[in-house]
């Protein structure tokens, strides 16, 4: 049986997208990723993606390889890679999560800290932070 894995990386956006890419980018993940039963969230902010994707493992591995080769971002930093014992994201919404506000930033950590006792759920607050210190993206 495949089991759940968690892969989250941190990216920089290729210098040629344009917002409307960003967007048509957003809806198409947020479409086949609810399509294809994979829980988590994608943000972009100041030319870096974000992206936590929660799933079948040799789905999501084989995701991964195409979005490790897609030119829209370059210099990907892999933060996980493993099988999860309890998903983050499966809980918080019915849908692929797309973070565009700092409100919907704020509502992403108020959920990771209510199992912030989890050590998934501290570092994925960790580094979610400093967009938080941002403000609006
Ligand atoms: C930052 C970023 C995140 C992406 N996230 C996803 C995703 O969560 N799910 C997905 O199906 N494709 C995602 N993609 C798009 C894939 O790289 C790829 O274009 C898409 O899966 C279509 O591949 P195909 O034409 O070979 O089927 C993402 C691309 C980028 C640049």
């Amino acid at each position: 049986m495949n089991s759940i894995y968690t892969i989250c990386y941190v990216s920089k956006v290729a210098p040629n997208l344009s917002d409307k890419d960003i967007q048509d980018l957003f809806k198409f993940t947020a479409t086949i990723n609810n399509k294809n039963k994979i829980s988590g969230i994608l943000l972009h902010s100041l030319d870096n993606f974000f992206q936590v994707l929660e799933g079948d493992e040799k789905c999501l591995k084989d995701l991964y390889n195409k979005i490790k080769e897609d030119p829209r971002h370059y210099e990907l930093y892999e933060v996980y890679n493993k099988k999860t014992i309890h998903p983050v994201f499966s809980n918080y919404k019915s849908t692929f999560d797309i973070v565009k506000t700092a409100t919907d930033l704020k509502l992403v950590l108020a959920y990771l800290n209510q199992d912030i006792a989890n050590s998934t759920n501290r570092k994925l607050k960790r580094l979610l932070t400093p967009f938080d210190l941002l403000g609006d993206f």
